[in-house]
């Protein structure tokens, strides 16, 4: 199966932010992945909503908007009206993960969970019956352009494992380290959406390396 894929504007120019979510859209992109830092829960910060509505205006791709955010819950609102279409909490932020999940759903979002490298993948389990998404960093989060985790591999076969019991259709993305090996890797073991930053906006002409993460199965 074709994987979807969703290039992180983390690594776009951001002078140029319009064009370069348009350029990634007329080269195949699935989704646009939108990473949002709070200097709290990863050291960087990056942007707010206010961002991800300029996105919006200039995109009709749907948005996938990454929460590396203490305290999520309060700013879900704000999110899905500046035009996230999927929002993905850390599992790490979350003491009451099943009532921030129905909090996504309530705005009209998808629900997305991710985990950390280091958080144990069976913690996912208990909220296979809600979730949309369940996203494996394959870098401890904070930053683009860092090396695939090796260990990611079995944790992404391991979460398929738990969505394949579950019987429902939850999305297996990877986020991190993420070119044509690494992907090739990442989709045997059962993802089928791979968010790339600098694989893809480190390139001089973003359509090749879509086409190649798409065809690295
Ligand atoms: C890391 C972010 C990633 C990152 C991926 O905290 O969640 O989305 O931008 O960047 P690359 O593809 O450069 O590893
Ligand atoms: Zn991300």
């Amino acid at each position: 199966m074709t994987p979807l894929i969703a290039p992180s504007v983390l690594a776009a120019d951001w002078g140029r932010l319009s064009e370069e979510v348009g350029r990634v859209a007329a080269a195949g992109a699935d989704w646009i992945h939108l990473d949002v830092m709070d200097g709290h829960f990863v050291p960087p910060i990056t942007f707010g909503p206010q961002l991800v509505s300029a996105v919006k205006k200039s995109c009709a791709l749907p948005l996938d908007v990454h929460l590396m955010i203490t305290n999520p819950e309060r700013q879900i609102q704000a999110f899905r009206d500046a035009g996230a279409d999927i929002i993905t909490v850390h599992l790490e932020t979350c003491p009451h993960l099943h009532r921030t999940v129905q909090q996504i759903h309530e705005s009209g979002a998808k629900a997305g969970v991710s985990i950390n490298p280091a958080t144990a993948v069976e913690l996912l389990g208990p909220i296979c019956a809600d979730a949309d998404l369940f996203l494996i960093m394959s870098v401890n989060p904070g930053w683009g352009g860092q090396r695939y985790i090796p260990a990611s591999t079995a944790r992404i076969a391991q979460t398929a494992k738990l969505i394949a019991e579950s019987r429902r259709d939850i999305y297996l993305q990877v986020d991190g380290g993420i070119n044509s090996e690494t992907a090739k890797e990442a989709l045997c073991a059962g993802a089928n959406v791979l968010v790339a930053g600098t694989y893809i906006f480190g390139k001089p002409d973003y359509k090749a390396p879509i086409e190649l993460l798409k065809k690295a199965s």
